[in-house]
């Protein structure tokens, strides 16, 4: 029987301010998953958070895109909320969109990242949540693990990984998605994952077996709701070893703090800086952007841990890094590239200031 994680995230309100996750608000997470083990829903479940955001991580065997599951997520995010309100969260229930649920979660403002797969004699998975950036922020990681052999030297002595892997890329202002394949399209590849705002990256698949190794959420808030509600902050779920890149080579790409969208008002560039779960509490300008990664050991679709992967000071060069980069990039103020463009800014007053001032423009002799 094939078997499912599903990791379905949401904001559902912020102690203190955007920064972190109220503990009672995990334990209304975590009593929910309980339940929906005991009842016989799923197999496992784990709920998480990084900075203000609840994950949930759940095994079980109904497929992607299961009504139950989704429900489940819906109603646990539900019951976050009313913990978020009762203790005057801020913005409590902000990533839940829409008054009722219909049947699947996508649309509706969470994130999910799902992977249906048949489970190995061992079957180790890394989850990767992010908060205070925006669901490209894995394009860049994804193309090292899977398709870069100087981070991936499996991808050159590893016979499995050797004919590489397909890219499925996603066009969310044409809602519309294209597979490429690495080594062979790289070039093509790149002139579009390489601009993560219109173009992320949704699933990676083992061009030997056909398996799927790793997925992301690209659900984007904005254009969910039409205005600005909050940054998307991202899953991904990642199977490791054998015919995938091995545990070190699907975490080696965040010894670099790369360039993100995100940060304060989720209308800057900042560096994401890989951190334990102790440390995804981004206060320092409501940022800099964070991941997490928890690791598991699937056994019959037990979740076999987590493991705190970035808990490991082999990441300190990178946090020290991203420290640099924050201290450098926040000099700039409101000036670009530390301010997103203007039309990737989430808040702007450029069309009421423009507005007041419309007559005071004069033409240039
Ligand atoms: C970014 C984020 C925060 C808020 C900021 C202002 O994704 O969530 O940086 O944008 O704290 O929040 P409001 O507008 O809620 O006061
Ligand atoms: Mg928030
Ligand atoms: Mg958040």
């Amino acid at each position: 029987m094939p078997q499912t994680l599903s990791v379905i995230k949401a904001d559902v309100g912020g102690w203190v301010g955007h920064s972190a996750m109220h503990p009672e608000v995990l334990d209304a997470g975590r009593e929910a998953l309980v339940a929906a083990v005991q009842s016989g829903l799923l197999i496992d479940g784990h709920a998480s958070s990084c900075g203000d955001d609840l994950f949930l991580v759940m095994s079980h065997e109904r497929g992607e895109n299961d009504e139950d599951v989704h429900r489940l997520a819906w109603d646990t995010f539900q019951a976050g909320t009313e913990v978020a309100q009762k203790l005057h969260l801020y913005g409590a229930g902000q990533d839940l969109l829409v008054d009722a649920f219909s049947g699947n979660i996508r649309g509706a403002g969470p994130g999910s990242a799902e992977l249906e797969f048949e489970e190995r004699p061992s079957e180790p998975v890394i989850v990767f949540m992010a908060d205070k950036t925006s669901s490209g922020a894995f394009n860049l990681p994804f193309y090292k693990m899977f398709a870069d052999p100087f981070n991936t030297v499996g991808l050159v002595i590893a016979e499995p990984l050797h004919q590489g892997f397909a890219f499925e890329v996603h066009d969310i202002k044409e809602n519309r998605k294209i597979v490429l394949n690495a080594p062979d399209e790289i070039y093509d590849l790149l002139v579009f994952i390489g601009s993560p705002n219109r173009y992320p990256l949704k699933r990676v698949v083992s061009r030997l077996s056909g398996e799927v190794g790793g997925v992301s959420s690209t659900d984007k808030l904005s254009l969910i709701a039409g205005r600005y509600v909050g940054k998307d902050d991202p899953a991904a779920i990642v199977r490791c070893q054998g015919d995938f890149p091995a545990v070190g080579e699907v975490l080696e790409p965040f010894t670099t703090a790369w360039t993100v969208e995100g940060f304060m008002r989720g209308s800057h560039h900042g560096p994401l800086m890989p951190v334990a779960l102790a440390d995804a509490q981004p206060s320092r300008f409501d940022g800099p952007p964070r991941i997490c990664a928890i690791g598991f050991q699937i056994a019959d679709g037990k979740l076999g841990g987590p493991r705190d992967m970035f808990d490991d000071p082999s990441f300190d060069n990178a946090r020290a890094e991203a420290n640099q980069v924050a201290d450098y990039l926040r000099k700039h103020g409101p000036f670009e590239p530390h301010r997103l463009p203007l039309d990737e800014m989430e808040y702007t007053t450029m069309p009421a200031v423009a507005a007041m001032l419309e007559d005071r423009w004069a033409a240039l002799e």
